[in-house]
């Protein structure tokens, strides 16, 4: 196990292109993904299935302890697993969106998913660690850190055609209203609010191509690798 995990992180609000990103910049860097958002997901679709009222706070620390929340790294996208079962697919609905956007803003939840977290970087050695709060809370001392944005219009719009392509039925405007929402929980909420790190780097993704966001980063990452072999 690496004691001081090498971390990227790349932090953001829904919609930002963040999970496209961030899985390719670690495929390009040869660096482990992690998705923080989906553990978040896993939690609330735990708790849904459980019957765990999200106003009981004791009880849904009580299961965050008893979940196993693992990835399977092998697979590109990575597959994430509850209890050994693939869930990545039932936790990107609508209604996944809203739990898990309550249950991230629970103290027990919050604790319980960050000392994850820092675990599987622990023991990936190399991350690419996307989130809200990754470079604010989880790896303050990360070498790099970004924080993607775009306008509401674009990142409503990117949703949209992401979850038709999955068959929901879902309207243009009502992805705007509830992603729109979601911005509001993510950023005012007590513990660890959606916010750049100070020492962040910013980058605006609304007329950007997934491809130039990756090598922008990339470009980062890798001049100041080879500076600092110099
Ligand atoms: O990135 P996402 O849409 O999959 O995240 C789902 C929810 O999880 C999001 O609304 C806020 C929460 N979240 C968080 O609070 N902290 C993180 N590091 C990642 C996600």
């Amino acid at each position: 196990m690496c004691a001081k995990p090498v971390v990227i992180t790349i932090d953001g609000p829904a919609g930002a292109g963040k999970s496209t990103v961030s899985r390719l910049v670690a495929r390009r860097l040869d660096f482990v993904y992690l998705d923080t958002g989906a553990m978040y997901r896993a939690v609330a679709l735990a708790a849904k299935k459980n019957g765990v009222d999200l106003e009981d706070h004791q009880s849904l620390g009580a299961l965050c302890d008893k979940l196993d929340i693992s990835f399977d790294n092998t697979t590109d996208p990575p597959r994430i697993l509850l209890d050994s079962r693939d869930i990545s697919r039932e936790i990107r609905t609508p209604e996944i969106d809203m739990l898990a956007s309550r249950v991230s803003a629970i103290k027990e939840v919050r604790e319980a998913m960050t000392s994850l977290q820092r675990k599987v970087a622990a023991e990936a050695g190399k991350v690419v660690a996307e989130g809200r709060d990754m470079g604010t809370v989880v790896f303050p001392s990360a070498r790099w850190k970004f924080f993607l944005t775009a306008t509401l219009d674009e990142r409503a719009r990117r949703r949209y055609e992401e979850l038709i392509q999955r068959g929901e039925k879902i309207s243009k405007s009502n992805v705007a209203k509830e992603m729109k929402k979601r911005d509001e929980q993510d950023s005012n909420r007590a513990l660890a609010p959606l916010k750049p790190a100070d020492d962040a780097m910013i980058i605006d993704t609304t007329n950007l191509s997934i491809d130039q966001v990756v090598n922008r980063i990339c470009d980062i990452v890798d001049s100041t690798i080879s500076q600092s072999q110099k």
